[in-house]
């Protein structure tokens, strides 16, 4: 877990960024489908950042050296039912707040202030709403997330990561290894994907982890968000797995790997999986302080396009193909993102948050879909995860297909689809001289992998 020490710490930096008071707030919890029934509930994480306060409905004040933490009172039956603290001075002091105040106290301790606090938004509207009538400041989630000036602080603070994040990333890591080398040995012709998904989330359950995103378990990875795992496990195929872990203190990971149903790679596959691991070789050690995020981009797509050329899907060199963005036929995503507290780290505060400044999204299909474009820095922590994909779907739109029609052979391309789809990815910290893999204990190169598969049930490893 991370420090109280810490998160007054952060609390300082920021209020040494920002003039004047300051309120962050919470999320509330969330009914599922009736009040007994809520959704579980995971914290705001820029709140969960500066305090480490994983109650629903509390809220943050700071103002000059005085900081306030607002938490719901309840009523003293409540406690029958679920146990939890009625002192909020006792909970306060546990994430080391020396004030609290109840949360229904909020209104007057803003309305008591000479000026309205600067706020930011959580990804909960109505809660935005609510806030953004006591500060008199718009707030809507990813569109009107608060003050330049808080805003960007936010950003800048969060961005790099800390030695005690990523140790917590270093333990949401090996979690992840478990299940995913559990999910890997329960691989075999005629298991329901969900059973492996099951299970790969059993494990990080039995760790006292949770998905930091929807699983994707699927042997059709061409679908690139595919989160029905409502097939099956076919022989021949390729099975492609896309999880996280998240450990209690909120960090994420992001890991993908692929691995043949039969625990055999057929040549073709193995082709197509060796281009992916050369690509995502070729990106990690690209990634070093002070190196534009799309050079890493590029760096895949390069061995990507020469793939494409010894396959003979190309009309022109591997070079002119990556300029033209023609290996984005095969590989039509960005190589990755920020992780932190959240799995996409800082996308919903737009380009300004990932992209270096004066920087813009390119307008090419495939590169404008580069989540990042920063100039790397230690502490930043990246996923690196090219693929090759199959998809009847872009290779049948026109709009995509037509502009490059003279870089490539369409039919060679064509002939493909039924492989599905390869990805690759593993979790970087930028060092102070180059990187580290974080999530390198899960298996990747092809040896590795066959001998994993298929070799136990599904029990729940621990
Ligand atoms: N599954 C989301 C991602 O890898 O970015
Ligand atoms: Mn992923
Ligand atoms: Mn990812």
């Amino acid at each position: 877990m991370i420090a109280p020490s810490t998160h007054a710490a952060r609390r300082r930096r920021l209020r040494a960024l920002v003039d004047g008071p300051i309120l962050l707030v919470g999320l509330d919890a969330r009914p599922r489908n009736q009040r007994l029934v809520s959704f579980p509930f995971r914290q705001d994480s820029t709140f969960l950042y500066f305090t480490g306060c994983r109650e629903p409905g509390a809220a943050l004040l700071l103002d000059g050296d005085e900081e306030t933490l607002f938490l719901p009172d309840r009523d003293p039956r409540e406690v029958i039912w679920d146990g939890i603290d009625l002192d909020l001075g006792a909970r306060a002091a546990r994430l080391g707040f020396a004030r609290v105040r109840p949360a229904r106290e909020l209104p007057e301790a803003v309305a008591a202030l000479p000026a309205p606090p600067a706020a930011l938004a959580v990804p909960d509207d109505a809660r935005n709403a609510a806030i953004s009538a006591l500060v008199g400041q718009p707030l809507r989630w990813v569109e009107a997330m608060g003050p330049d000036a808080l805003v960007d602080a936010v950003i800048r603070l969060r961005r790099t990561l800390g030695p005690e994040e990523v140790a917590e990333q270093r333990a949401a890591a090996a979690i992840l290894a478990r299940a995913h080398h559990a999910a890997m040995a329960a691989s075999r012709p005629g298991v329901p994907e969900r059973h492996v998904r099951a299970l790969f989330e059993a494990t990080l359950a039995a760790a006292g982890a949770v998905p930091s995103f929807p699983t994707i378990a699927t042997v059709h990875g061409e679908v690139l968000h595919n989160e029905r795992a409502d097939g099956v496990l076919e022989d021949g195929r390729l099975f492609l797995l896309d999880g996280g872990a998240e450990v209690p203190s909120g960090y994420a990971t992001d890991v993908t790997r692929t691995w043949p149903v039969s625990g055999r790679f057929t040549p073709r596959q193995r082709a197509a999986y060796e281009a992916v691991l050369a690509a995502q070789t070729a990106g990690i050690a690209a990634v070093r302080p002070g190196v534009r995020y799309r050079e890493v981009h590029l760096a895949a797509a390069r061995v990507v396009a020469r793939f494409m050329a010894d396959e003979g899907m190309l009309r022109c060199d591997p070079d002119t193909a990556v300029e033209a963005g023609a290996h984005a036929l095969i590989f039509p995503h960005g190589v990755g993102h920020l992780v932190g507290l959240d799995v996409h780290d800082l996308e919903d505060f737009g380009d300004r948050a990932t992209y270096g400044p004066g920087r813009s999204r390119s307008e090419q299909f495939g590169l404008a879909f580069l989540r990042i474009d920063l100039d790397l820095e230690p502490g930043m922590v990246v996923t690196v995860e090219p693929g090759i994909y199959f998809i009847p779907a872009l290779l049948a739109d026109r709009e995509v297909v037509e502009p490059l029609r003279a870089h490539v052979h369409l039919d060679r391309i064509a002939d493909w689809v039924g492989l599905g789809g390869i990805r690759i990815e593993d979790d970087v910290l930028v060092t102070d001289d180059g990187h580290e893999v974080l999530t390198g204990a899960i298996v990747k190169s092809p040896a590795e992998i066959e001998a994993r598969v298929g070799t136990a049930g599904l029990a729940i490893p621990t």
